[in-house]
């Protein structure tokens, strides 16, 4: 098991009494905390380096500028992308999932057509199909979950056979569940009958080692306040042959070659789908976290976090009447454990938690219909990172325990 425990002094954030207690985080799937190394490179660039950027010829913009455009090709190199032209700064996920549902909808999308996403998606890469196929009189379907919170593939794989799915959304990691789906057979079968695939991977960039190539995916999104970096920024890839198929979406600056007042023509990607003034302080953020995140390596906070879960799901076994949704032990799971404890409101739970300084997060966690389908109202997650430790983890099952006895 790697001690990353060193690291937590890199959190101000962490070092703080709740309700008197020590602050338990395990909110991280919802938001991450940020490093001290974060929070300089913002003092920094707004410090030094204030600038617009691209549009100016003097040294503070040329820096912001030269900031900003690294930025975009780390991105690239930690995504396994083949081009730097291939990385769109967004707000977060759900603009990624809007702007391809606005653009790549607008333009190819027709009556009869089939979306095909899948019944463990977050509203985010739900809502916005829906509305995509309202207006052009499309079709959005979903791959049914299983009882152990998997997909249900054989079905997903006939209702791509159907012939009419034109474009394929899929979350990477659930949210509300902790599954790992295989997205890279998902994006090959997609593939293989020329549906256009996009991947949620709000749960999975900075938790494992993600290479949308390998994926094989033609669009994958992602947020950076997730992983380490600041809220407002995030990222969406797209495939640079799909890309340049695409008329742009919002018109304004900076995403236009020449403007008339009979017409305008654009730039190619990624200007193209950047109009206006971007989060310049965001992308640096973002830069920062992928920097700190590559020291200490993803592939040792991948494994902190799988001995974690692993740890956590044992010891929540022990609780009276917890129910855990998503796969069980053995499987494979992400570094999140949602639970029912029953007779008890997830609700009550997430405030009695936080009375004992942990920051649990209880409801819908924005899948409603995967509530439905399990039949809960809601559950409470406990989710980790890699500035988590074992300690917490027993911190929050002896919470648990109490909180059991407090209800019944
Ligand atoms: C799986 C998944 N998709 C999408 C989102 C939306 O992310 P954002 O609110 O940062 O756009 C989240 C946020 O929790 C998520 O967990």
């Amino acid at each position: 098991m790697p001690d990353l425990s060193h690291l937590r002094a890199d959190f101000p954030i962490l070092h703080q009494q709740v309700s008197g207690h020590p602050l338990v985080y395990l909110d991280s799937a919802a938001s991450s905390q940020k490093p001290r190394q974060v929070i300089d490179a913002l003092v920094r660039y707004y410090e030094r380096d204030n600038a617009n950027v691209h549009r100016g010829l003097h040294e503070l913009s040329n820096r912001a500028t030269a900031q900003f455009e690294a930025v975009r090709t780390q991105v690239a190199r930690f995504l396994g992308a083949e081009s730097p032209d291939e990385i769109i700064f967004t707000r977060g996920t759900t603009e990624g999932v809007n702007l391809i549902a606005q653009v790549w909808a607008n333009h190819f999308l027709r009556a009869g057509d089939v979306i095909l996403t899948t019944g463990m998606e977050h509203h985010s890469n739900l809502v916005p199909w829906q509305i995509a196929a309202s207006r052009c009189g499309a079709v959005v379907k979903y791959v049914p979950v299983l009882d152990d919170g998997t997909l249900d593939l054989d079905a997903m794989q006939a209702l791509m056979a159907e012939g009419d799915v034109k474009l394929l959304s899929c979350v990477h990691v659930s949210n509300s569940l902790g599954t790992i789906n295989p997205v890279a057979d998902i994006c090959a079968w997609a593939r293989a009958r020329g549906i256009v695939t996009l991947v949620d991977g709000a749960q999975s960039v900075g938790h494992m080692p993600v290479d949308v190539r390998a994926i094989g995916a033609d669009f994958y999104v992602f947020s950076g306040h997730k992983l380490c970096a600041p809220t407002g920024i995030g990222v969406l890839y797209g495939r640079r042959q799909l890309l340049a198929t695409l008329p742009p979406w919002h018109g304004g600056g900076e995403m236009i070659d020449s403007v008339t007042l009979e017409g305008s023509t654009f730039k190619d990607a990624p200007a193209r789908f950047e109009a206006g003034t971007p989060d310049i302080a965001g992308v640096i953020g973002l830069g920062a976290a992928m920097d700190y995140l590559e020291t200490i390596g993803i592939d040792i906070i991948h494994q902190h976090g799988r001995e974690l879960i692993h740890a956590t799901m044992e010891k929540l076994s022990e609780v009276r009447g917890l129910r855990v949704l998503g796969p069980p032990l053995p499987a494979e799971r992400a570094t999140l454990a949602a639970f029912t404890i029953d007779g008890t409101h997830p609700h009550d739970l997430v405030e009695y938690a936080n009375t004992k300084g942990i920051a649990l997060r209880g409801g819908h966690h924005c899948t409603q219909p995967l509530m439905r389908r399990f039949q809960v109202p809601g559950t409470s997650r406990a989710s980790f990172y890699f500035y988590n430790t074992h300690q917490e983890v027993d911190r929050l099952v002896e919470v648990l325990h109490q909180a059991v006895k407090f209800f019944s």
